[in-house]
């Protein structure tokens, strides 16, 4: 038999293993992040099955009928959606975000709302003083929530708690300051923050009490620690905003009780987070639509329609090299459209810097956002503002077609509930029929360049 590998060095950025040390992990190119550990004792490997036999489980067949699980909602509606419709008991959730994004607000509120909702709810904080959470409950008017409140890191002493008070729900405020007594690592290390988010979701299966982890994100925005936590949770919600801007939004990248990339949009205000019901009015804020170089392209976030408008600036550049600015956006997709509008359309951007942005803080990843992009990016070039009161959609191929896009209707109708009048869109949507909007429908870009903005 082979020698057992004794990997013993865990990058604590992204969870690599490695034989040896190094000043810089090779999976994830972080500085100082390696560090070595004893590996978990029941690990994967670690001892041969050998010939002794388990027992047999029992198996069954797919037509059980098991109920859609019942779940709670609460006054927080933003959060309930993108949970999937409320909270599951023993359910396993973990939330993500930047440090100061404002986690622990959000599951304060999340804790007083469910607990008014009639959950019996503990929140446990590794990393503030209970005067300090009281605190923050006081400014956020939440005193009189029905919150049983603990200040420890020691998890053994929560589960000890957890198994006594038996809530139906215990937020924990975060995993990174959690140790367990039997790892022999630092609070934080990737051992430590594997093992106790293991014993958070096993203790939520176990008992029905649906658990909800805080976890910090590393720089380059994952969630810190191994990704196995990831995969141990049933739902894993990502909470981003841009520090200067008020919203924030609350994203379900895994859902296994619900649809993945739902949305919740908050406000962060002086009083805590409040809940904004239309996002579209919100992001698009006091826009001025005269102005050349922008475009409100109709996006669907989840099960939602979005508007957002999407800035382009596009000037002379004094490098040889021309800058390629973006912000929430994908930068290779912003390449890619530059592109084809050179090659297909004979709109070069050679010589020119361009700045792209989508307003107020808003992410978008959906390809349906080209068109617009492209639009943005001919307006500021051109110096000719779209048309007024208009919105964009539509996915371009390398090709230069545009191709059809989802829920197109869905589109349609929040642009019209908002007071646009007309639609540019593929051709795949010219028999849809919008009350109160007309819709200009085309095969490729190149017709959209000559329609909209006369020539190339
Ligand atoms: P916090 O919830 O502590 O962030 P995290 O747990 O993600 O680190 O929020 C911190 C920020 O939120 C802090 O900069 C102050 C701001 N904040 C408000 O603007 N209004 C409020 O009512 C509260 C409680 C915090
Ligand atoms: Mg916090």
């Amino acid at each position: 038999m082979a020698a057992k590998p004794v990997t013993s060095f865990v990058c604590s950025a992204c969870g690599a293993r490695t034989a040896k040390w190094s000043g810089r992990c090779d999976a994830c190119g972080e500085w100082n992040t390696i560090s070595e550990e004893k590996p978990l004792s029941a690990g994967p490997g670690a001892k041969s099955l050998g010939a002794r036999r388990g027992n047999a489980v029992a198996l069954g067949d797919l037509s059980t009928d098991e109920a859609p699980p019942p779940r709670t909602t609460s006054a927080l509606s933003e959060l309930d959606r993108v949970l999937g419709g409320g909270l599951v008991p023993g359910s396993a959730s973990l939330v993500g975000g930047d440090p100061g994004i404002g986690k622990s607000t959000l599951l304060l509120q999340a804790a007083a709302a469910f607990a008014q909702a009639g959950l019996k709810t503990v929140y446990v904080s590794g990393e503030e003083a209970s005067a300090q959470v009281r605190m923050r409950a006081g400014r956020l008017g939440l005193k009189g929530a029905p919150v049983q409140l603990a200040a420890e890191t020691n998890l053994r002493n929560i589960l000890t708690t957890l198994e006594a008070e038996k809530p139906d729900l215990a937020i924990v405020d975060s995993i990174q300051t959690m140790w367990l007594d039997t790892v022999e690592a630092a609070p934080g290390s990737v051992s430590q923050v594997r093992a106790a988010a293991h014993e958070l979701t096993t203790f939520a299966k176990r008992t029905g009490t649906a658990v909800i982890l805080v976890g910090h994100v590393t720089k380059d925005g994952q969630i810190a620690g191994p990704r196995v936590v990831e995969h141990m949770v049933d739902t894993v919600l990502y909470f981003e905003g841009e520090r200067g801007h008020q919203f924030r939004i609350l994203r379900a990248v895994k859902n296994r009780f619900g649809p993945a990339d739902e949305i919740g949009v908050f406000e962060m205000t002086g009083r805590g987070l409040t809940e904004v019901a239309n996002p579209s009015a919100l992001f698009l804020g006091d826009r001025d639509s005269s102005t050349p170089g922008a475009a409100v392209f109709a996006g669907i976030e989840g099960t939602r329609p979005m508007l957002v408008e999407i800035q382009a600036l596009v000037a002379p550049t004094p490098h040889a090299q021309p800058r390629r600015s973006v912000v929430g956006w994908d930068g290779q997709r912003l390449a890619m459209i530059l592109a084809v509008l050179e090659s297909r359309c004979g709109v070069p951007f050679t010589g020119l810097d361009v700045y792209l942005n989508v307003a107020g803080g808003m992410k978008i990843t959906e390809p349906a956002a080209d068109l617009a992009v492209a639009a943005a990016l001919l307006s500021a070039r051109e110096d000719s503002a779209l048309p007024q009161a208009s919105v964009v959609f539509g996915e371009i191929s390398l090709s230069g077609a545009l191709r059809p896009v989802s829920q197109a209707e869905n589109r349609l109708k929040e642009a019209a509930k908002l007071g646009f009048t007309s639609a540019i869109a593929p051709t795949a949507s010219k028999a849809l029929s919008v009350p109160g909007m007309s819709i200009m429908t085309m095969s490729d870009l190149t017709a959209f360049v000559g329609d909209v903005f006369g020539a190339g």
